[in-house]
């Protein structure tokens, strides 16, 4: 008993001994299966419960609130422009204003979703982006790092912060959103692969990391989708139609489709399901069309 109440300090004091012995049976020994059992059976029961939305403001995100307002979830936006979601708010979902990459905001955005929820922080999906398209030659230094910080390290304070409050309670799902760049070489796309495949890996390791503490931490991966960032890389009718025929299934993808995703990832995937990228990009990373 004392081991086993012990198990989580020792884990963290001693990070370097628990990956050494961090084999199976040693896990199993202390995680017996009543145990997991009442981490499912929360996990299915998903009303009521509180969300984050981090890069709230996305069109993306638009759609995943909605999705969590009508099964009546309580949602939390952190977002830095109050004006993109005053119809959300009105339906009833709280704004954290400021920036992502702000860690203070972020504590602040963690905090206010913990109180709101019975059970704490039930999800957290992180939705912030930007993008920069040039071969390396052409790539200022303070562009490249600008998109990292935006895409990747705004993750990582997401992933620290969020995981951090869901450690309490055992329980909870953070879902990231990554690239078909990510994943696939793409032309002139080095600054956001980079970032991409840096949260891909992330969420493979942070799955990891948190495996054993009730959190489940999985990706999605759009293809081209309609929303105002897409719209940069669509700059005219003929990179439309040259990237619409990169693609196996020939068209685009409507952001509510990701949005289902994630919203699927955050309240119904089987509590099995972890350390996986979702691939939404009509088969173009795995497929030849
Ligand atoms: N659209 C695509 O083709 C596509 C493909 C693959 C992956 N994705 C990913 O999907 C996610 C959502 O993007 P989207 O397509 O829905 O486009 P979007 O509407 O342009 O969303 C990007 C969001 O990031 C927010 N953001 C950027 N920097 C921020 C910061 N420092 N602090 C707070 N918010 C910040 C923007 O806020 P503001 O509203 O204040 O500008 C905006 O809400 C992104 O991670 C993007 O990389 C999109």
């Amino acid at each position: 008993m004392r081991l086993r109440l012990s198990r989580l300090e020792w884990q963290d004091e001693h990070l370097e001994a628990w990956l050494f012995f961090t084999a199976i049976p040693f896990q199993t020994m202390f995680n017996p299966l009543k145990q997991q059992y009442k981490r499912n059976m929360k996990c299915k029961d998903s009303m009521g419960k509180s969300f984050l939305l981090i890069g709230g403001s996305s069109d993306i995100a638009r759609h995943l609130a909605s999705l969590l307002l009508e099964d009546g979830h309580r949602v939390t936006l952190l977002a830095r422009d109050s004006d993109r979601v005053t119809d959300l708010v009105e339906q009833g979902a709280d704004l954290v204003q400021g920036d992502a990459l702000d860690e203070a905001i972020v504590q602040n955005a963690v905090a206010h979703a913990v109180e709101q929820g019975e059970h704490g922080l039930s999800g957290m999906a992180h939705l912030v982006g930007s993008i920069a398209l040039r071969p390396p030659h052409a790539t200022k230094l303070e562009d490249f790092t600008a998109v990292l910080h935006t895409n990747l390290t705004s993750a990582f304070l997401a992933l620290k912060t969020a995981g951090k409050a869901m450690l309490k309670p055992g329980t909870g799902r953070m879902v990231f959103t990554s690239s078909v760049a990510g994943s696939y070489g793409l032309t002139n796309h080095e600054a956001i692969a980079a970032a991409k495949g840096g949260i891909e890996a992330m969420v493979r390791s942070a799955a990891s990391t948190y495996a054993q503490r009730g959190l489940r931490v999985n990706a999605v991966a759009p293809g081209l989708t309609e929303t105002r960032l897409g719209g940069r890389v669509l700059r005219s009718d003929a990179i439309r139609e040259a990237s619409v025929g990169m693609i196996p299934l020939k068209r685009i993808n409507e952001p509510l489709e990701i949005a289902q995703s994630m919203h699927w990832l955050l309240t119904a995937a089987p509590d099995n399901l972890t350390g996986q990228i979702l691939h939404l990009d009509g088969g173009m990373s795995n497929i030849r069309g």
